[in-house]
């Protein structure tokens, strides 16, 4: 006899409903020859014809397999793995490094295991959906603090118990905003917590040749793990956490999302080593970046309730409150042929909804001055 799933989708189909009426409904979009100003690629790794170039030459070289064929702990290791986690923790002047396949893996793989029923988890209030989920997976005890609030964190610090973590972005996703790594970590010096660094979107961005904000503030040497992710300014896939010796082979033992899971292939850590030799060589140079980056904020017209969340990085946050509007404004941006999303609630709390929007090596001054005026004109006029 078959087996009938229409109960099941009907329910499904109801919460879908409900989510549509909320305005909260997620369908995916394929956006085909606009303007970039959503992607995460902000050196425009992602479409290096050098890179793509030394890839192939290397890769053919190589004669690597299309697949890992298993996880590192069986098949799947190799000594070009193990190589490329020794010259990324040199470059982040860590002791280690191990890979993992997504950054979303590596902090679900770090934060689910590291603390245990006596310890105690404290996260920023806006810290990413990964780390929320590796913290879910743990028995510890969890505090979230307000964010980037230093006064909050310490009373948090105050209840913990056992090993304590703290775990913040270095720049925040959504927000595109810098933690206070220097006084965070001063607590957790005070406190004697170990501070987490998830340098997603300041990897390649900020320090010396792209090295993250902990190595731009000096902090490596108090800040016990960092994650940095590829799929963001490297323009490829995977992350590695940078720490210890002891922290490596804690993961390799512990981390279930690095244990049970294919190893990356060889192709992409050939891509990520390639993009990693850009931000090595000495003529690397994110200047102009920075530049677009101050000559978008400059004049910003704002209002009450529309206005530019205060951002030093390729992420620059539009506030314009309701779902419904936030996603209208894109769609009108769209049509004048711009790539801009809406970020909208759930991902962001209510009456934060906002555009998004990032910026890359690849996009021109004019482009800018353009996104610019039309934003104007939908919004004011
Ligand atoms: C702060 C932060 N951490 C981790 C991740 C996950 O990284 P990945 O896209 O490599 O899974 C993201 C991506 O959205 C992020 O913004």
């Amino acid at each position: 006899m078959e087996v009938s799933h229409k109960a099941i989708e009907i329910a499904l189909q109801q919460t879908l409903d409900k989510r549509k009426r909320d305005a909260m409904y997620r369908s995916l979009q394929v956006n085909d020859g606009l303007i970039d100003f959503c992607s995460n690629d902000y050196l425009s790794f992602a479409r290096s014809a050098i890179i793509r170039q030394q890839v192939k030459r290397t890769a053919e070289e190589m004669s690597c397999l299309s697949g890992a064929t298993g996880s590192r702990s069986i098949s799947g290791n190799t000594s070009y793995a193990e190589e490329l986690e020794k010259l990324l923790a040199g470059f982040h002047q860590a002791e280690a490094g191990l890979l993992f396949n997504s950054g979303y893996d590596a902090n679900v793989g770090l934060f689910s295991s590291i603390a245990g029923k006596e310890d105690t988890l404290i996260c920023d209030e806006l810290i990413h959906a990964s780390i929320i989920d590796g913290c879910r997976l743990s028995y510890a005890n969890r505090f979230r603090f307000a964010h980037n609030d230093t006064e909050d964190l310490e009373k948090k610090l105050q209840k913990a118990k056992g090993n304590i973590f703290v775990a913040v972005e270095s720049i925040y996703s959504m927000d595109g905003d810098m933690a206070p790594l220097k006084e965070i970590a001063s607590l957790c010096k005070q406190y004697n917590a170990n501070l987490i660094v998830d340098e997603a979107h300041a990897t390649g961005v900020f320090g010396k040749q792209g090295r993250g904000l902990v190595s731009h503030d000096g902090l490596e040497a108090d800040v016990f793990a960092r994650v940095h992710t590829f799929g963001k300014a490297i323009g490829c896939h995977g992350a590695i956490v940078v720490g210890s010796n002891v922290l490596r082979n804690y993961l390799i033992n512990f981390a279930r999302s690095f244990i049970f899971t294919t190893a990356l292939p060889l192709h992409s850590l050939i891509t990520v080593k390639c993009a990693y030799q850009q931000l090595m060589t000495e003529d690397f140079d994110n200047t102009y970046l920075h530049q677009l980056i101050s000559h978008f904020k400059a004049g910003f017209e704002t209002t009450k309730d529309v206005f530019l969340i205060e951002s030093k990085s390729p992420v620059q946050s539009v506030v314009i409150p309701g779902n419904e509007r936030a996603r209208n404004v894109s769609k009108q941006l769209q049509l004048k042929g711009f790539d801009v999303r809406a970020i909208l609630n759930p991902s962001v709390p209510s009456g934060k909804e906002r555009l998004r929007i990032s910026l890359h090596q690849h996009n021109t001054f004019e482009q800018v001055d353009q996104l610019k005026k039309h934003l104007k004109e939908i919004l004011f006029d």
